[in-house]
């Protein structure tokens, strides 16, 4: 029977090196993500393992996109709620609804409603957060992405303990620093946006920022080799566990 995998944010930095390792476990993986061109990038490297829907997981549509690409046989073993939004970036004093909702329904509301959807399907399997260190402490300048991913801490917690009577295994990962486009997209803030870029700067100049295919391996040791009881007992962090 063969194992599917989701992941979203597929097409670039640490979705897409997740989705690689795991198609190299042996699963078929089905990467998400809004631009086409990175997703068919992704399908070349792994012709036939990975197959990509161009969605928007922030919205319902793009979700049920993602729903109805699952195929009708095998197992649905995991699911990773990847995809993110750093912006808006700035203070929260002068941030619209309009960008405060964006971030939130990419970084919360689709992990939320993506499980929702999948859950007859995902008996039996694995859901992982991607989380950040930014769950836990404020960052001047990251307000909505501070907020939203507190929120999908909270998120892990509760549908962790209300999922385990359905056999369904809520996990969270915070990555560390990851050399990734978001990370690209950090070093590029003003600093009247955003106060503390200088320092990200330096970590990428100091060669400091971890390798994305290092933490998917770890990401799948997580999903594939720990067992249940111990993948969803804490969040894990990569700065303390990489092996
Ligand atoms: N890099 C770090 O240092 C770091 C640290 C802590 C946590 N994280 C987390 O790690 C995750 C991956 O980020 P990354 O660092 O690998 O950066 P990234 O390369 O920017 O990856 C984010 C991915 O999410 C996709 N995405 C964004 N909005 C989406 C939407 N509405 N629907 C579907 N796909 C969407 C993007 O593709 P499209 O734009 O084509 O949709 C992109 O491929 C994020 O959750 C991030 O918060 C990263």
């Amino acid at each position: 029977m063969t194992d599917h995998a989701i992941v979203t944010g597929a097409g670039t930095g640490l979705g897409r090196a997740m989705a690689l390792k795991l198609s190299a476990a042996g699963c078929h993986v089905i990467g998400v993500g809004r631009r086409v061109e990175p997703l068919e990038s992704l399908e070349d490297e792994a012709p036939g393992a990975v197959t990509t829907v161009s969605a928007d997981v922030g919205l319902p549509e793009g979700r049920q996109a993602v729903a109805d690409a699952v195929p009708a046989d095998g197992q649905l073993r995991y699911l990773i709620h990847n995809a993110g939004v750093l912006e808006p970036v700035g203070p929260l004093s002068d941030v619209s609804l309009k960008d405060w909702h964006y971030s939130q329904a990419i970084n919360v509301e689709a992990p939320l409603f993506l499980t929702q959807l999948l859950l007859p399907r995902l008996i039996g399997g694995r859901v992982l957060h991607i989380s950040s260190g930014a769950a836990h402490r404020s960052i001047p300048g990251w307000g909505a992405y501070c907020t939203s991913k507190a929120a999908l801490h909270m998120l892990y917690m509760v549908l962790r303990d209300e999922l385990a009577e359905h056999g369904v295994a809520v996990g969270s990962l915070r990555p560390g620093v990851v050399d990734t486009p978001m990370q690209a997209l950090i070093r590029e803030q003003p600093e009247d946006r955003f106060p503390a870029v200088e320092r990200f700067r330096e970590l990428k100049s100091s060669g400091a920022l971890h390798d994305p295919d290092a933490v998917a391996g770890f990401a799948v040791h997580l999903l594939t080799e720990v067992d249940a009881e111990r993948f969803v007992e804490e969040e894990w962090e990569y700065d303390q566990h990489r092996r």
